[in-house]
């Protein structure tokens, strides 16, 4: 902390002088807790100005397109790490030693499998649920049957928790694709890597061995490693603030499930599909760039633009390059999906409306292409950003845990009627 200071000055009113902070890089900070007992609150709708809490997780520089965990660049860890690994770094502050390692995925492995009692509550679902609504509710659930840890005072049970939900998250991800195609539920193989074992949980068979494309587990860790965590993203914040109040951790995961579902957040990679299917060929594109513009029409493009990126998205970046490999392993190169995302993507960065607004592809514009050349349907595609995002909640709940917090409670500009009494009858 610093000892500089910010004064504001109010008609009327003694300057008041408001503390500055500075972090280990980024924005300084103006503390304005101070202003309550002034009466005066700060006003900030969608929080672009507002530091909602100090965290050491993850460092974004919008305008620099950095993207850090624990300060390691996330290109370096999408190329060099595993999803595993970049759990152990985002959840205990620093890149595990081989053996810790080691024991993390053996202890994730080991959490992998589900009460069998959580198989009837898929049984409620209609078959055609959509299987994120079966996410919200059955994370929930899972609450219902860890009562051994939930004292969130307790940093083990906090970490015991934190394991279960790496390890059950794709476990349930995949229940819930199995549950609407009508096929059995797969259980989890303890020889199988975490992404391996994804892959075989969705696309395996009780009848026959599973057959797990080694390079598609890795561009499926990768697309895992690569939504892991973003710093006070909505569903982050809702997590945060559902966990202020003491709420367990499943039940806050859940929330962050439901906060991710929308199409401005984690929905967007469904929503980019259905756009470009939408599209359904390149000589369409400038029709539907202009109703992007079109301030009368709701339409956007999705995958476009960042409240935090302005400039390219380090995991967009990442994310094409997976994406061509992908598609070149599997032989679909020239996917028409791909060559009008690629199309749109020169066109809108071409345009004076784009580059005025700083509005470049985001994590979200390249992911479903990959997932729909790996066989996953779009339905599932804010599935496994939930799987993969779980890690930076809980990361983001131990952290908020591991030191003094209060609950969060933000007040308004009310512009509603002042007191008047019940007319008599
Ligand atoms: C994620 O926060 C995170 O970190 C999220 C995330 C994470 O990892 O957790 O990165 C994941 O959610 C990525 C974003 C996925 N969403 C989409 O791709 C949906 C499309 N994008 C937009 O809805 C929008 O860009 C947001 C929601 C992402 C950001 O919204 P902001 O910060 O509130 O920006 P804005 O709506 O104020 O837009 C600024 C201007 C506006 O025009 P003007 O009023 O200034 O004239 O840019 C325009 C907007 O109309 N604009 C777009 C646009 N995005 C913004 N115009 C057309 N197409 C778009 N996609």
């Amino acid at each position: 902390m610093s000892d500089r200071k910010a004064t504001l000055h109010v008609e009327g009113m003694d300057p008041i002088e408001l503390p500055i902070y500075s972090g280990t890089t980024g924005p300084d900070v103006i503390d304005v807790r101070s202003l309550v007992s002034q009466g005066l609150f700060t006003y900030d709708p969608g929080f672009v100005s507002t530091a909602s809490c100090e965290s050491k997780i993850t460092y974004i520089d919008g305008d620099k397109g950095v993207l850090l965990h624990r300060g390691y660049a996330i290109d370096d860890l999408a190329n060099n790490s595993s999803y595993l690994e970049t759990c152990y770094l985002l959840i205990y502050g620093e890149l595990p030693t081989s053996e810790q390692l080691a024991n993390f995925e053996e202890q994730v492995t080991m959490k992998t499998m589900v009460h069998e009692q959580l198989v009837n509550l898929f049984r409620g679902f209609r078959r055609d649920a959509h299987p994120m609504a079966i996410m919200c509710g059955v994370v929930g659930a899972l609450s219902a049957f860890y009562h051994d840890t939930l004292d969130i005072t307790d940093e083990s049970h906090r970490e015991e928790s934190a394991l279960r939900l790496i390890g059950k998250m794709p476990t349930l991800a995949a229940m819930s694709y199995k549950y609407s195609v009508g096929q059995p539920f797969m259980y989890p193989r303890n020889d199988l890597n975490y992404s391996e074992n994804f892959l075989h949980m969705m696309f395996g068979n009780p009848c026959e061995e599973s057959k797990i494309d080694p390079v598609l587990a890795r561009a499926m860790d990768k697309i895992f490693m690569l939504h892991a965590d973003h710093e006070q993203n909505a569903s982050t914040s809702t997590v945060r603030l559902a966990g202020s109040s003491g709420a367990n951790p499943f039940a806050c995961i859940a929330s962050g499930i439901a906060a991710l579902w929308g199409p401005a957040h984690g929905g967007a990679n469904e929503a980019v599909l259905d756009m470009l299917e939408e599209i359904g060929d390149v000589s369409n594109i400038d029709a539907f760039v202009a109703k992007a513009k079109d301030k009368n029409d709701p339409f956007r493009l999705m995958g476009f633009g960042h409240r935090v990126y302005k400039n390219f998205d380090p995991r967009a970046k990442v994310m094409r390059e997976t994406c061509d490999e992908v598609l070149n392993l599997l032989g679909v190169e020239n996917d028409p999906l791909l060559q009008i995302a690629k199309r749109l993507e020169q066109i809108a960065l071409e345009d004076e409306y784009f580059i005025a607004r700083k509005l470049y592809p985001n994590v979200d514009f390249y992911s479903g292409i990959i997932l729909k050349a790996i066989g996953i349907p779009t339905s599932m595609f804010t599935v496994i950003f939930a799987m993969a995002r779980t890690v930076g909640w809980i990361a983001h709940w131990h952290e908020m845990h591991s030191g003094p917090y209060r609950i969060g409670r933000p007040r308004q500009l009310y512009t509603g009627e002042t007191a008047r009494d019940y007319p008599k009858k």
